[in-house]
């Protein structure tokens, strides 16, 4: 069976158990600062099992793109090595708030796999909780007994707290699951050894396929567990696994969902998968990883330099990596591989198609600056390998690792063919020494929920109060790099939160006893944290919450003109160019953007001009609230791809600009003053980005830059400043050009004062003086000796109450066994100094200026006894 129908037969399935089906959650997580990517289907719903919100729906199933990376559940070491594990999977899940249990979730989870998959029944093995003691849970007897029904004891195994209790991370809802198994062996395998002792021992054949996990906890920052109000299901099935079975495939990498990638990938090698052990590996990790990395980007999030890009970009460099080590690949590869995985992917992630070329040139575009830095890091080895002939530190090939990206076993491998080794356990502790700093500077101390008032809070939607009557729900204390912040739910607030690209507002909170501070607004999943560093005196008091009103309209005509913008954008650069990212705060609006291109001077000046024409129309706000979503669509409101939008949306117009937006807005772009673009830059292949003032910081700008060429008016006494500075440009260069030749004829005449100054000694012809000039100028001088026969030269120069010796040997001599250094040495001793440099010319600097002379001497002295 084809992996597509399997997909679609478990949503079937699913939807006549009366389950709402739900597409697919974006990949990356926004909202929640425990997590980065979604790495499990119930992720989304974290907020429910938590009360902090009510479904819409009892019962929900889906199809889940996951990233297991980071955090608690981590299998990037295991990717490629095994047949089974990945970064990026997909996850069927299903789910019941506070609805059916335990019994309907195992009976249908065992109806699916036997009836609608047909999967042998004498191969299906389960697990339930046996309890634990420390948490002071007991053993899941109802689901023993329940699958007692179904299936022989034989096929029942008690599990520990490791793999029967699920727990999204640290902290979060969690609770008992059972977990079903399959044992894919072979009879033969099956007759000797009992698939029953193989279960959750790591074996290729046996193993996990779907978790069942009945929330009932609430797990928080003590690691106490506190029972939940209610009783949820969260089910979720590994997709790549099931079509295994269902496709009698020995591993998930052998079924038709990586069948075009690895037939892409080997036949751009010319290679047969199954023939290397080491090559296969390398296959599997980059059919992998292109999918993690290609589902990452889609969703959004570019490779970069921090956090959830650095990851991605990791993943990226691993693939590019194997595939240099071990298939040879030297150039770009990864990103041919994305229209094969859009291609098979493509109908129900439609992302992979619609942004398909941009993802193709970021991913080119990371390949080849690493491959860069691949080279980079081949020459600082060559470099390394030249000046220690023995063995290389393990400071050193961390250095390669963390500075230049260089994989260790890429180091390894080269040194190998060189017959170096290096010290694995000095890298190891240099290693873990950078991740204590890391995870030093990414601690977060999240302290649990303190209840002040029991109430629901309410969403923010009113835009028009600024102030407000608030009572403290609940509160929270935040530790982060030894800063204390407290987060605060209120049940109600005039408090824009963070969202949609704008900052969130700032203002005080505040009663006849107390003041706070709210330094910024954010949303966890749906709820509104307000951030303070203060604690008031008595929480239980009713609060005003006031916004800061001269913020919020900053950050609102920051936010109107990016409207403006995009659509100019669109008008003036063509349809094709998309939102990719964008921030609006009080200081500027930073806007990124597809385009192939650089923009021109004049297509900026046209966007701009457009921008400010509406500025000057003064074109009135109007607000469409809770309008369908389709109805949004057929206005031609713009919307973001990747982004999940409910039924109902909110509609900003401004004449023909139409967004879906929840962020603020100026009631008419008049107020908006002036728009002036800053910057246009790109920030990766095919993203542009431009940044923005609006009103008083646009003016702001306009006027320093024209009091700077006022400025240059006034000094260069010329009305046009532009004309004045290409003048003395050009004066420059002439008189550049004019102080090099009067300098090089002053260096000629040295060379030729010097010259006359030569002398014999036993048949060596020797030269020295004592000068004023620069060491840049005794360089060019005695390096202009260089080619001469049996020639010695040594100046001195005095300089910043320093003496420099300097001494040339020419060519000749040098081939003859003489050496600058050993001179060098010596005479140093005369002036208190030290130096060196090559075997043809060295110098020294030292303290005693009086030792000038001795040290010329000296050098006189060590050419006599050497000659003689
Ligand atoms: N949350 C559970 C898991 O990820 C079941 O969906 O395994």
């Amino acid at each position: 069976m084809k992996s597509s129908l399997i997909r679609k037969k478990y949503l079937d399935f699913f939807e006549s158990k009366k389950h709402k089906i739900i597409e697919s959650d974006s990949i990356l997580v926004k909202n929640d600062p425990t997590l980065m990517f979604t790495n499990a289907g119930m992720n989304q719903f974290k907020d429910i099992f938590l009360s902090q919100r009510t479904s819409d729906f009892l019962r929900i199933a889906n199809y889940q793109k996951c990233l297991r990376v980071s955090g608690k559940h981590n299998d990037l070491e295991e990717v490629g090595h095994d047949s089974y594990h990945h970064t990026m999977f997909e996850m069927l899940g299903s789910w019941s708030f506070n609805d059916y249990f335990k019994e309907d979730a195992i009976n249908w989870a065992w109806e699916f796999l036997t009836e609608v998959c047909s999967l042998d029944k004498k191969r299906i093995y389960v697990t339930v909780f046996e309890g634990d003691k420390k948490d002071n849970t007991g053993f899941d007897k109802d689901s023993f007994e329940i699958w007692k029904k179904i299936l022989p004891e034989k096929q029942i195994l008690k599990g520990s707290k490791k793999d029967n209790f699920w727990e999204m991370g640290i902290t979060g809802p969690c609770g008992p699951c059972t977990e079903i198994h399959y044992d894919n062996r072979p009879n033969n395998d099956r007759e000797n050894i009992s698939g029953k002792s193989l279960v959750n021992q790591d074996h290729p054949a046996v193993i996990e396929i779907w978790n069942l996990v009945f929330i009932q906890y609430n797990r928080t920052s003590d690691l106490k567990l506190i029972p939940l109000d209610s009783q949820f299901v969260d089910t979720g099935m590994g997709f790549e696994r099931l079509c295994m079975i269902m496709q009698n495939k020995q591993s998930t990498y052998e079924t038709d969902l990586f069948h075009s990638l690895i037939s892409n990938l080997c036949q751009q090698i010319n290679y047969n998968y199954g023939k290397n052990a080491q090559k296969d590996i390398a296959v599997r990790v980059i059919v992998d990883h292109i999918r993690a990395i290609v589902f990452s980007i889609a969703d959004g999030q570019l490779p970069s330099n921090n956090k959830s890009g650095y990851v991605i970009r990791r993943i990226l460099r691993r693939a590019v990596r194997y595939a240099y080590t071990f298939l040879d690949i030297k150039k770009p590869f990864l990103f041919s591989l994305v229209p094969t995985l859009a291609n098979q992917l493509g109908d129900y992630y439609q992302e992979l198609i619609r942004e398909q070329d941009m993802i193709v040139n970021v991913i080119q575009n990371e390949e080849e600056s690493f491959l860069k830095t691949l080279e980079a890091g081949l020459k600082r080895i060559e470099d390394l390998i030249n000046n220690n002939k023995n063995d290389i530190s393990g400071k050193h090939t961390f250095e390669l690792y963390d500075t230049y990206g260089f994989p260790i076993d890429l180091t390894q491998l080269i040194l190998k063919e060189k017959g170096l080794e290096f010290d694995i356990n000095e890298f190891e502790r240099e290693m873990n020494k950078q991740k204590e700093r890391s995870k030093k500077a990414a601690e977060k101390d999240v302290g649990d929920w303190i209840i002040v008032h029991k109430d629901s809070p309410i969403v923010f939607s009113d835009y028009n109060t600024l102030e407000k009557k608030v009572k403290i729900l609940k509160y929270r204390k935040v530790k982060e790099k030894n800063e204390v912040i407290y987060h605060y739910i209120l049940d109600s607030t005039p408090f824009y939160p963070e969202g949609g690209g704008q900052k969130g507002d700032i203002g005080v909170i505040e009663n006849e006893l107390d003041s706070l501070n709210i330094i910024n607004t954010i949303k966890e999943n749906d709820v509104i944290l307000h951030c303070s560093n203060q604690i008031p005196n008595d929480l239980k008091k009713n609060f005003m919450a006031k916004l800061d009103k001269a913020n919020r309209l900053l950050c609102s005509k920051n936010h109107t003109a990016t409207h403006l913008l995009q659509e100019s954008l669109k008008n003036v650069l063509g349809n094709h160019v998309e939102q990719k990212g964008s921030l609006v705060d009080n200081k500027h609006l930073r806007f990124d953007f597809s385009h192939y291109a650089a923009l021109s001077k004049k297509e900026i000046i046209l966007i701009e001009k457009e921008v400010n024409k509406k500025v000057m129309q003064n074109i009135a706000l109007q607000v469409h609230l809770n309008i369908p979503f389709e109805k949004a669509k057929k206005m031609g409101a713009m919307m973001l791809f990747g982004e999940k939008y409910g039924d109902k949306v909110r509609v900003i117009q401004f004449d023909s600009s139409k967004e879906l937006c929840g962020g603020t807005h100026v009631k008419t772009t008049g107020e908006i003053g002036l728009f002036k673009i800053y910057s246009e830059s790109s920030i990766s292949s095919g993203i542009r980005r431009i940044q923005a003032y609006t009103g008083e910081n646009a003016l702001n700008f306009i006027n320093e830059r024209l009091n700077i060429l006022e400025n240059i008016s006034l000094v260069t006494k010329n009305k046009n400043p532009f004309e004045a500075v290409e003048k003395l440009i050009f004066e420059n260069k002439k008189n550049n050009k004019e102080v090099k030749d009067l300098k090089r004829e002053k260096n000629n005449n040295l060379i030729r004062d010097l010259k006359n100054k030569e002398v014999s000694i036993n048949n060596i012809r020797f030269i020295s003086a004592k000068t004023s000039l620069t060491a840049d100028d005794i360089k060019q001088i005695m390096f202009s000796f260089r080619k001469e026969k049996d020639l010695i030269v040594a100046l001195t120069a005095i300089h910043q109450n320093k003496a420099t010796i300097s001494i040339l040997f020419s060519e000749n001599l040098i081939k003859e066994g003489f050496n600058a250094n050993e001179f060098i040495k010596e005479a140093c001793k005369d002036i208190n100094g030290s130096g060196g440099g090559q075997n043809f010319f060295a110098s020294a600097t030292g303290s005693k200026i009086s030792g000038i002379d001795d040290a010329l001497k000296r050098i006189k002295m060590l050419l006599n006894k050497k000659t003689s």
